[in-house]
């Protein structure tokens, strides 16, 4: 008998604890997104049943993991949990100093304040938007120097690379002081797209030779180490977590939103090697984080993570994760929408605009799509277009839009099935040929800043 190889891309879980879903009929749904003024962040979560609106702290924990939070330890200072978190971060970075957080953000706004200072440059493959907040809060400029790929338009494997040629412009520069370097893996704000490690070496490189530190925000980190081992020449043949070693080996810290790659549900860190700034920083997180060794989580927090960790590495798991992704996307694009290719890590991004062609940037194509999405097959997505990242002027009332209009689609981690997968595929394809049917939205309230999250809008008819 001659069968397929064994190793066939397939979820390597069972399921032993599941949690009902909601479906609601279409008319319930559209009657859910008139309360919500056409804002999913305004939709109760019992009215969603498909919810990709984020990765973050949506993913499915382990039996190993639930197993390992019945023994967290909760003492306030020195916990048994902390010493086994450290040991994993540090084993899985080379870095010394572990701070624990309570999620990606407070990671950042803790380094950034103990070390950049107004008038300084970050410069990064793409900062996060609370990255490039918690920059910009300390007075100092956050710059992008996304791949050129991007611009372009091209289909390459590693569009999450920063730009090697204007990084060496910026850091030749005199007129201004470059504080630090951020490349994000894999890079969220351009469409989950990996970096490759000739690009994080070459930047450490180049970094070492102008004394400027290199970290990483490394929220999607395995993900990232499994395009390497797919797509970069020499490294197929190495395992998962070696291929992890060496992505964190070229940096001087590590930032980490671990409600990501950590499969939890609440969580980060912090890891450098500078004695002084993790004092500085240890000395001040008291006042708002909580004592070092707990920084906001609780014992049972900080065991999960550490079995997430090591859990993430493993290779079936990514192959299956990130194949299911690719399946969702080239699904999504035969059905004729148009996507950001290649499809990233986490997230199958819908270029509503050019899906949407007759609807202008004014009208918020990308807002059209989500509420139809979430009105016709119940999918809660996020526009990344014009609402989120584009402006009103204050004294024109000219709507400034954004450069593209793209929906996400964010996976959470081991939750929905093929058979959830292609239930929605099947649906965006009867969705298709009544695209031209959709209409424009305009804005009946919109605060001042992250417009987004408390906006109230109106179709246009
Ligand atoms: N860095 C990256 C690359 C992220 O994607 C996020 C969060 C953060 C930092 C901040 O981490 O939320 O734990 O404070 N991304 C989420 C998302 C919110 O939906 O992409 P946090």
């Amino acid at each position: 008998m001659k069968l397929p190889a064994a190793k066939t891309v397939i979820e390597p879980f069972r399921i032993k604890s599941v949690e009902p879903m909601p479906i609601l009929e279409t008319s319930e749904r559209k009657q859910k997104m008139e309360d919500a003024f056409y804002n999913l962040f305004l939709l109760p979560a019992s009215a969603v049943t498909f919810d990709l609106l984020t990765d973050s702290g949506t993913s499915a924990m382990s039996a190993r993991q639930w197993g390992a939070m019945m023994i967290g330890d909760e003492s306030y200072a020195g916990s048994s949990s902390f010493i086994k978190f450290e040991k994993v971060v540090q084993e899985l970075t080379g870095l010394e100093h572990v701070i624990p957080t309570h999620q990606g953000r407070s990671a950042e706004a803790l380094l950034m304040n103990a070390l950049v200072k107004p008038g300084e440059v970050v410069i990064g493959n793409t900062h996060f938007d609370t990255t490039r907040a918690n920059i910009e809060k300390t007075g100092a400029k956050a710059l992008d120097l996304p791949s050129p790929s991007i611009a372009l338009g091209l289909d390459d494997d590693f569009k999450g690379n920063i730009d090697l040629v204007k990084l060496q412009e910026q850091l030749k520069d005199s007129s201004q002081q470059v504080r630090a370097i951020i490349i994000t893996i894999t890079n969220n704000s351009v469409g989950g797209q990996p970096v490759s490690m000739e690009n994080i070496r070459n930047t450490k490189e180049l970094a070492s030779s102008h004394g400027v530190p290199l970290f990483l925000d490394c929220a999607r980190f395995a993900e990232n180490a499994y395009f390497i081992k797919t797509r970069e020449p020499g490294y197929t043949d190495r395992p998962i977590p070696s291929i992890c070693k060496e992505m964190f080996s070229y940096c001087d810290a590590a930032i980490m939103s671990a409600k990501k790659d950590a499969f939890a549900n609440i969580g980060g860190f912090l890891a450098l090697n500078d004695s002084d700034i993790a004092a500085q920083i240890r000395s001040l997180m008291v006042l708002t984080e909580g004592f070092p060794t707990y920084g906001g989580l609780a014992g049972r927090d900080m065991e999960a993570l550490a079995v997430g960790l090591q859990e993430i590495q493993d290779e079936d798991y990514l192959s299956y994760r990130i194949r299911s992704v690719e399946y969702f996307g080239h699904g999504i694009e035969a059905a004729g929408f148009k996507v950001v290719t290649p499809i990233g890590g986490h997230a199958v991004y819908i270029d509503a605009g050019k899906t949407l062609p007759h609807i202008p940037s004014t009208k918020f194509p990308g807002q059209s799509l989500s509420v139809a999405l979430y009105e016709h097959i119940g999918i809660r997505s996020v526009e990344v277009g014009s609402v989120m990242l584009g402006h009103r002027d204050t004294e024109t009332g000219e709507e400034h839009p954004a450069p593209q209009e793209l929906v996400r689609l964010a996976m959470p981690r081991r939750v929905y099935t093929q058979s959830h997968v292609d239930y929605m595929i099947e649906m965006i394809n009867h969705m298709s040929p009544h695209l031209e049917e959709l209409k424009g939205f305009e804005f009946s309230y919109q605060a001042p800043f992250l417009r987004h999250f408390t906006a109230k809008f109106k179709e246009l008819t």
